[in-house]
């Protein structure tokens, strides 16, 4: 034995929680609180520090639509499995009469159709994405405010002791799963407290402005608010086996900047992956960027709207010009704002570029999720979708 005297620094991760916090950064914007909630329950998994005989994590994640409450969940599976795919989602809304539920669960033997039921939550589904590295899987329950009865006993029993009784009496297990839930509940209270016709962002601008930061209060007000509300709505019982409870945050201003940064990079890669469509660069000028941003915020929906901007007045233009082989392959594009008729305009300003070169210009920082990837096997032109993206 060696006497020594060494500080240690319980802050430091190891390796492979450093990338998935360092993942879930790059796809993730301003919803911090929620990312670094992920990585310590993984690193205490990882340790082997969770508590047997429970899920690794019971999650709740409260706040509006559309600020990436399950973006966040893909991301974790993509940063972890490879496939953002790799995430097994239950509508609850969809399981509401008890004939529904033999879909999650299988029928009892003896019932009609018993072999033909293939559960929905079966170890097999749960372990399909399992990788040799990797014996984790992901569940997430969307909505479950509007789950029935049935499915609400359900979940508890899955939530406290990590199992699940099938319909022919087989058992599954959950202890290496994480449980993610999604409720938007508390969401148009948050909005009440934002300022009427101004948002969070515009207070947020308002406040940054005069005291160059944003309001903490502010910010733990609109936790306290939603927090509150699921409390007023899901039982003790429930509430107490969540191991953390997460707001996400309406989206300010800067934070769809950056959304829009990552999804405008998204599109670009999708144009070139795409098999049959035309491999061209675009660049999007300050004001174009300033345009798609005025048309795309909406507190209500949070980046959802933001999406469809783009895809309204980017990627619809875009299938047009490439339809009518205005853009061909090694073009290069400039979308800009016609100040007079006050929406987007299309200069081409290069063409016949190498892909070598072309494949230089593409941020590839985040780069495409197999979701989107398989998107694109569908649709011949790169459209941006609400990626829907779990297998079912
Ligand atoms: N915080 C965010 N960071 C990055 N992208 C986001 C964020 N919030 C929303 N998005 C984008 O908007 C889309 C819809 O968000 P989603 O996660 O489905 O919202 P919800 O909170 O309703 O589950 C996502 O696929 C993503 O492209
Ligand atoms: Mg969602």
């Amino acid at each position: 034995m060696v006497r020594v005297t060494k500080t240690l620094n319980p802050g430091l991760k190891g390796n492979d929680a450093e990338k998935l916090n360092r993942d879930l950064h790059k796809r993730i914007v301003g919803q911090d609180e929620a990312i670094q909630q992920i990585v310590s329950i993984y690193q205490t998994f990882i340790a082997g520090m969770n508590s047997p005989g429970r899920p690794i994590g019971n999650l709740l994640f409260l706040g509006p639509t559309g600020t990436g409450k399950t973006r966040l969940v893909e991301s974790v599976a993509e940063s972890m499995l490879g496939d953002s795919r790799a995430v097994i989602k239950i509508d609850c809304a969809e399981f509401q009469h008890s004939h529904e539920i033999a879909k999650l669960i299988g029928s009892p033997p003896g019932y009609l159709g018993h072999r033909e039921t293939h559960p929905l939550l079966s170890q097999e589904v749960l372990n399909q994405y399992h990788t040799d590295r990797f014996k984790v899987s992901f569940v997430l329950f969307d909505e479950i405010e509007k789950a029935s009865d049935a499915l609400w006993n359900l979940l508890l029993g899955i939530l406290d002791k990590a199992t699940l009784t099938l319909g022919d009496n087989r058992r599954v297990d959950f202890s290496r799963t994480m449980i993610f839930m999604t409720s938007n509940l508390g969401a148009s209270e948050m909005g009440a407290i934002l300022r009427p016709n101004l948002g969070f962002s515009g207070f947020e601008n308002e406040h940054r402005a005069t005291t160059g930061r944003t309001d903490v209060a502010m910010s733990t007000k609109i936790s306290r608010t939603a927090v509150e509300a699921a409390r007023r709505k899901f039982s003790p019982e429930f509430i107490n086996r969540i191991d953390k409870v997460i707001v996400f945050k309406p989206l300010g201003s800067n934070e769809l900047d950056q959304i829009l940064t990552l999804e405008l990079n998204q599109l670009q890669q999708r144009i070139f992956n795409a098999p049959n469509s035309t491999p061209f660069i675009f660049n999007v000028s300050p004001s174009a960027k300033k345009f798609l941003l005025q048309e795309g915020t909406d507190l209500k929906y949070g980046a959802r709207h933001l999406k469809r901007a783009i895809e309204r007045n980017v990627v619809h233009a875009f299938s047009n010009l490439m339809a009518s082989s205005q853009i061909r392959a090694g073009d290069l594009v400039m979308v800009d704002t016609d100040p007079e008729l006050g929406t987007l305009s299309f200069v081409k300003e290069a063409e016949d570029m190498p892909t070598y070169a072309m494949v230089q210009m593409i941020d590839m920082s985040v780069p495409l999720s197999a979701a989107a990837m398989a998107m694109n096997q569908e649709t011949e032109t790169p459209r941006v979708v609400n990626a829907r993206s779990s297998r079912r």
